[in-house]
């Protein structure tokens, strides 16, 4: 029989300009962060989410990290995040000296369930900082609303979401601060990287201090400085990579959204898998596909992503909840109450491959492996 061949979860997909530009950043000389191509791309990108300010980083976390800073979030402060997050959004708050406090997730949309948020304010909640996870947009309305009757700030962290839209509008442009990562399997990437956007030009002086070792942003550079920052300087090259990523956005988002399409019309209303939500109010970037392995597959979650991995079929599972991090408990966060919908998601889930260059014979043959494994 002939050998199979391995379909990863997720590569970068480098076809557009970024040897063009790399080359000429190197061939000038200009590696560093002082190189045009980071001016450029901060500038496409603000450009892009019709933002004033845009800041580049050295990843999706620095980026997280230096949006709670320059928001003035610091020791004795909570953040309300969802409990069904990457570890790196309750990270970025530990860093600040802050708590992370956790909201379970709703079930309809797997994001941070709007209607548990008041429930978890306290007189120390200073933001709300909603994870459009795996692409879909969170309800930023009932998020908004919440922040408006408190007077807290939204930080999205959209690093999952480059050109996810909720009601029209792109994530990212919704929330005071919002921040992105370029990681490799990102749908835009620099191989490590980040941003940070602003809807307040008043941010924009703060982002820039703060991720350059509170050098002073304007007039001479003396060594003397008036705060702790921070080294989030993201480099020439990396910046020239994702200003041709950037400029390929669109085709981006049209691959992840075919490929969500195609597993949409052969996983819908299959037995035991449930597939991925679409609420009305999203058009999401499908980041990555994730499906829940239902009881009545007949197999376990676990085991399905192990016999997929023996077919050449690369997943991932899901999340672990943010109250079963023992990181976090030492940290001091208040991990004892329930989150079930988190729970259920962390069990069930994973995702499938999903990458910008997936073919349709490869999601073929990942969806018939899928389900010859139903018992
Ligand atoms: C929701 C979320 N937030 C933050 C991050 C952190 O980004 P980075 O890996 O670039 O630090 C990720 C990374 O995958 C993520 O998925």
């Amino acid at each position: 029989m002939a050998e199979q061949s391995f379909i990863p979860v997720c590569e970068p997909l480098l076809g557009g300009r970024e040897l063009e530009y790399v080359t000429k950043a190197v061939s000038a000389g200009w590696i560093s962060s002082s190189g045009g191509y980071v001016k450029e791309f901060e500038q496409a990108f603000a450009k892009y989410l019709d933002v004033p300010c845009a800041v580049t980083t050295t990843s999706g976390t620095a980026a997280l990290h230096l949006a709670l800073v320059a928001a003035g979030i610091g020791p004795g402060d909570e953040v309300i995040i969802p409990a069904f997050t990457m570890i790196a959004t309750a990270f970025a708050v530990c860093y600040t000296g802050a708590k992370p406090v956790f909201v379970d997730a709703e079930a309809a949309s797997w994001n941070i369930d709007a209607a548990q948020l008041e429930q978890k304010l306290s007189p120390r909640t200073k933001a709300i900082l909603p994870v459009h996870i795996y692409g879909h947009a969170c309800d930023m309305d009932a998020i908004d609303a919440v922040a408006d009757a408190h007077d807290l700030l939204v930080i999205e962290d959209a690093a999952e979401a480059i050109g996810s839209r909720y009601n029209g509008k792109l994530c990212g442009a919704l929330g005071d601060l919002a921040c992105f990562s370029f990681f490799a399997n990102k749908l835009v990437t620099t191989g490590e990287g980040g941003m940070v956007v602003a809807r307040d030009e008043r941010f924009a002086e703060k982002l820039r201090y703060y991720k350059n070792l509170c050098f002073p942003v304007s007039g001479p550079r003396r060594y003397l400085h008036e705060d702790i920052g921070f080294n989030y300087r993201m480099p020439n090259v990396l910046a020239a990579i994702g200003l041709a990523q950037l400029e390929r956005v669109d085709f981006y988002l049209e691959c992840r959204r075919k490929n969500a399409a195609r597993y949409d019309e052969r996983l819908r209303g299959q037995r035991g898998i449930t597939t991925p939500p679409s609420l009305p109010y999203t058009l999401s970037s499908y980041w990555m596909y994730g499906i829940l392995i239902e009881d009545d597959f007949g197999l376990s979650r676990d085991d399905v992503m192990a016999a997929l991995a023996a077919a050449g079929i690369d997943t991932r599972s899901f999340f672990v909840s943010m109250h079963r991090q023992p990181a976090l408990e030492k940290y001091g966060c208040d991990v004892s109450g329930a989150y079930p919908v988190t729970d259920q998601l962390a069990r069930k889930g994973l995702y499938l491959p999903s990458g910008s260059g997936l073919s349709e014979a490869d999601l073929n043959r990942s969806v018939d492996v899928l389900l010859s494994l139903r018992r």
